[in-house]
């Protein structure tokens, strides 16, 4: 079971500083965090920076250990990524790309599961009928249950997710949190989700690490990072966090701060 701390972390793309110094707390095994902030905040640097994709100054500890910078093999034994722009498509089909997915990475899990575990998660996700289909035929959400899968099939400790629901419908973006959420528990794994849709984060999630510039603003239950103040100083909006019918929370935006 591992934890995710970050320690003073430190980002700047050129001469321009994006992460000016964060501090996360460790992120529990078993939990769904989400990373939420406006556009252009800093969520896909840090997730980046997480995965060991580009450098940082400070510390990402792994249960207290760091990885180097271009320690691939090691971070790739723990971490699964899903970019927030998907690569372009290779000739595969469906079934093979998970399957390449988890034998490239998945080391010391039994081969002999491997066909089984593709065809599970398939399932799961409701894309079985795709397994023959290839990449380069699929629309553009059941490219990113493919994506979804893929870093699923990989058994990660640490599963870092960008935006994996942007292109999906309504019923998909249930049931991927829903499997997202029940994986989370059953593995032990972290898991840190970039989401715009904060409903859905009230819903779905444990945690929420809420950005603004680089910085961390707000850390804790989604319900009491989420609220009127939060939604005005981060967003710039109006809005109220009131329980629905059924007793969940849920925003609604009245308009924008000052207009
Ligand atoms: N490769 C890059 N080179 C230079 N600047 C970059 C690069 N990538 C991102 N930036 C800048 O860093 C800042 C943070 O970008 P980032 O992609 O992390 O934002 P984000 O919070 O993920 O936004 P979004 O919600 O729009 O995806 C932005 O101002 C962006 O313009
Ligand atoms: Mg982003």
């Amino acid at each position: 079971m591992t934890t995710l701390s970050i320690e003073n972390i430190r980002i700047r793309y050129g001469r321009r500083e994006v992460i000016p110094g964060l501090d996360v707390a460790a992120l529990q095994p078993g939990e769904v965090t989400a990373l939420l902030g406006p556009n252009g905040c800093g969520k896909t640097t840090l997730l980046k920076a997480i995965a060991g994709l580009i450098r940082c100054d400070g510390r990402v500890m792994f249960d207290g250990q760091t990885f180097g910078y271009g320690d691939f093999a090691a971070r790739a034994r723990h971490i699964a990524y899903l970019p927030q722009t998907l690569p372009p498509t290779v000739h595969l089909r469906v079934f093979e790309s998970i399957l390449v997915a988890r034998q490239a990475t998945a080391v010391g899990l039994a081969r002999g599961g491997d066909h089984a575990e593709v065809l599970q998660v398939l399932d799961r996700l409701d894309i079985g009928h795709l397994a023959m289909h290839y990449l380069s035929e699929l629309s553009g959400g059941q490219r990113q249950l493919v994506g979804i899968a893929q870093a699923l099939v990989r058994a990660p400790a640490v599963l870092l997710l960008d935006e994996p629901l942007s292109a999906l419908d309504l019923n998909h973006q249930f049931q991927v949190m829903d499997l997202l959420r029940q994986e989370t528990r059953a593995r032990g794994m972290v898991t840190v989700i970039v989401l715009h849709d904060l409903n859905v984060a009230l819903r779905h999630t444990d945690r929420a690490l809420l950005l603004k510039a680089g910085q961390l603003v707000a850390e804790g239950p989604p319900a009491a990072v989420i609220n009127d103040a939060t939604l005005a100083e981060v967003y710039g909006v109006r809005g109220r966090v009131e329980p629905c019918s059924q007793g969940f929370s849920q925003i609604m935006v009245d308009g924008l701060v000052g207009a």
